[in-house]
C-alpha cells in the first residue's frame, strides 16, 4: 500500500483540517461526542514535533498525537485515527507504536496513560505494555478531565466522583518495561486484559445487584458498551 509514518513536521500543517474533520466524523458515528479538535490546536501539535502522521503519496491516511499532564508526569497519545479505507489493516498499531516511541524519546520519565472504549486501542495498547487501571491510577489534572466534558456519558464520570465510567483507563510505566516485540509475549498481554475485563464485569454486576445507584450505572454501562461480549468475540 506504500504508506509512510513518520513524525509530522511543517509541511504536514496543510492537513490539520482534514485530520480535524476525520475525527469528528468518526466521534460521529461511534455517538461519544468526545472528539472535537481545533484545526489550530492539531496544528500545534505538528509545530512542537508531537505528532505522528501517516500518508500514502499526498493523502493523509493516519493521524496520532502526545499531550503532557501534570508537569509532564503524564502524558496521553490522542487523537488516534484512521482513515476508513486503510482500517484493519495494521496501520493503527504502527501508527501508535511510533508515537510511544517518540513520547518516551520527548518525555523518558513520564507514565504513558490513555482512557478508551475502543477494542482495537486496548488491544494495541496491551500489546505495547499498558496495563488496565482504575481511575485514581490517572492524572489529576483538570484539565485532562475537562475533555470529557462533551462526551455524552459524561454524566457517569460525574456521579462516580472520576473513580470510573465507561471508558477503560490503561497505563504504562516505560521505565519498568522491557520493550515487548515478541508476538507470543503481546499474546499473553492480550489474555491477561480479557481476563481483567471479565471480571471487572463480573464485579460490577455484583456491585450492581446490591445497590439501586450502581445498578443505574450497569444498566447504562452494559447497554451502550457491551464490552464482555465484544471480548468475547474477539
Ligand atoms: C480505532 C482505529 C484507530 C483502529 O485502526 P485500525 O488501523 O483499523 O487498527 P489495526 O488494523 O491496527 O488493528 C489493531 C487490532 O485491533 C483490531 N481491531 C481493529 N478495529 C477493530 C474494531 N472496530 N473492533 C474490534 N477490533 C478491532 C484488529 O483486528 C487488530 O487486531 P488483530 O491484529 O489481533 O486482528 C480506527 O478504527 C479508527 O480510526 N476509528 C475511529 C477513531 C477512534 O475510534 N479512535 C480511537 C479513539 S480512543
Amino acid at each position: 500500500m506504500n504508506i509512510t509514518i513518520g513524525v509530522a513536521d511543517s509541511s504536514h500543517l496543510k492537513f490539520s483540517n482534514e485530520i480535524c474533520n476525520m475525527i469528528e466524523q468518526a466521534s460521529n458515528i461511534r455517538g461519544t461526542g468526545i472528539a472535537k479538535r481545533e484545526p489550530d490546536y492539531i496544528g500545534a501539535k505538528i509545530s512542537e514535533g508531537k505528532a505522528v502522521i501517516a500518508m500514502q503519496n499526498q493523502n493523509v491516511v493516519g493521524f496520532c498525537y502526545i499531550e503532557s499532564w501534570e508537569g509532564q508526569k503524564f502524558v496521553a497519545n490522542s487523537g488516534l485515527i484512521v482513515h476508513p479505507d486503510f482500517r484493519k489493516t495494521g496501520l493503527a498499531r504502527d501508527i501508535k507504536s511510533a508515537i510511544f516511541d517518540l513520547s518516551v524519546k520527548k518525555f523518558p520519565n513520564a507514565k504513558l496513560f490513555g482512557i478508551t472504549t475502543s477494542l482495537a486501542v486496548m488491544k494495541i495498547n496491551s500489546e505495547l505494555g499498558y496495563k488496565p487501571v482504575t481511575f485514581t491510577e490517572l492524572t489529576t489534572d483538570d484539565t485532562f478531565w475537562k475533555g470529557c466534558e462533551s462526551c455524552v456519558n459524561h454524566d457517569i464520570l460525574i456521579r462516580t466522583k472520576r473513580s470510573m465510567c465507561l471508558c477503560t483507563g490503561m497505563v504504562c510505566d516505560p521505565s519498568s518495561l522491557q520493550k515487548i516485540n515478541q508476538k507470543s509475549t503481546q499474546k499473553l498481554l492480550w489474555t491477561d486484559f480479557k481476563k481483567f475485563v471479565s471480571e471487572r464485569k463480573l464485579r460490577i454486576q455484583l456491585k450492581a445487584n446490591a445497590s439501586p445507584f450502581l445498578n443505574k450505572f450497569y444498566r447504562a454501562s452494559s447497554s451502550v458498551l457491551p464490552i464482555g461480549d465484544l471480548i468475547k468475540n474477539s
